[in-house]
């Protein structure tokens, strides 16, 4: 089939009580390895791509990449989706050149600002069959640019106006998650038995206020990696350093989708999963110099990570 809106996917996942997995891609194994994933467990996907995406790969590329797999992935719906859109050009440059679903991240203006942006692209994206996710609230982070030192969670008196002024399809809010590898720090966790950081709970009373407010409205968790510690092992016995790299628990993530959160964002998880892979292979192999004989196993490892998180986190196993 071909490219999809998230329009009936997030229709289904509410009233299913379980989220789709939205999956960053940057490359050939990335897409290969997550939709690979998807059409096996019969699963609906997002794949999204961001600025730094776009910048590294090109546009044309990834959005070649993600037709493939539509091709190779006949039986279940894709949507091609801008992550973290910055600005109304990249939004529209996304809307006109092939993508179904596009991001305006106008979280760091004010809120009459973001109002402003935030109608203006879902405007242009509805003028072209295209969905909106807006935000609200700044998620804390310290990995990357999308990222803000100190965030705030989202207020949900806010929420109601939000959305009926900017005409949004889906709204990402900010309960406590944050992008990155590190997303709490360790003064803010306890240590379990094995001296593992366990952190903070996510705040659910923010995400059932703003469901209340905006009945059958479908929300999306961004920096929902859960940062599996195998993989932080893998990359720290082979030569990494990743000291008290820490994500958010999986059983809040199922706990989240369950209710109003029909979109949950991962790329860590993904990234962790592909780079411990290869630097084991690399330790392991030290006269290999072949890239096949190490992206395939980082592209198998991705394959399973994304089963795990469609079958035991998400719920959208069997869902397409
Ligand atoms: O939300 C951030 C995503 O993980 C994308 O990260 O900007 O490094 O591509 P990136
Ligand atoms: P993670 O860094 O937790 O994987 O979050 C990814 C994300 O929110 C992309 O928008
Ligand atoms: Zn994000």
């Amino acid at each position: 089939m071909p490219l999809v809106t998230s329009k009936e996917m997030f229709e289904k996942a509410y009233k299913g009580g379980y989220a789709v997995g939205a999956f960053n891609v940057n490359n050939m194994e990335i897409v290969q390895g997550i939709t690979e994933a998807c059409q096996e467990e019969k699963a609906p996907v997002i794949l999204q791509v961001s600025k730094g995406a776009r910048a590294y790969a090109n546009h044309t590329y990834l959005v070649k990449l993600v037709e493939a797999a539509v091709i190779e992935c006949p039986d279940i719906p894709v949507v091609l989706h801008l992550d973290h859109g910055p600005d109304f050009e990249t939004c529209k440059a996304c809307i006109d050149g092939g993508f179904t679903s596009v991001m305006i991240d106008g979280s760091s203006h004010s809120f009459e600002d973001n109002i402003a942006l935030t109608k203006k692209v879902v405007e242009y994206a509805h003028d072209h069959g295209v969905v909106v996710e807006g935000e609200l609230g700044t998620l804390a982070g310290i990995e990357d640019e999308v990222s803000h030192a100190v965030g705030s969670y989202t207020r949900p008196e806010e929420v109601e106006e939000f959305v009926s002024k900017t005409g949004v399809d889906s709204l990402a809010i900010a309960i406590g998650t944050s992008h990155g590898a590190y997303k709490f720090k360790p003064e803010q966790c306890t240590r379990n038995e094995k001296g593992i950081l366990v952190p903070p709970p996510l705040r659910f009373d923010i995400l059932k206020e703003v469901s209340k407010k905006l009945p059958g409205f479908p929300i999306v968790l961004h920096g929902s990696s859960s940062v599996p510690q195998e993989y932080v092992k893998m990359v720290n016995d082979f030569g990494g350093k990743m000291p008290d790299a820490v994500g958010v628990p999986e059983e809040q993530l199922r706990e989240a989708a369950k209710l109003a959160v029909c979109k949950i964002n991962i790329d860590s998880d993904l990234r962790l999963a592909m780079t411990g892979t290869i630097r084991k292979f690399f330790a392991e192999h030290p006269e290999k110099f072949d890239p096949r004989e190490y992206l395939k196993p980082a592209r198998a490892n991705i394959k399973e990570i994304v089963r795990h998180k469609l079958v035991s986190v998400l719920g959208c196993a069997g869902k397409a």
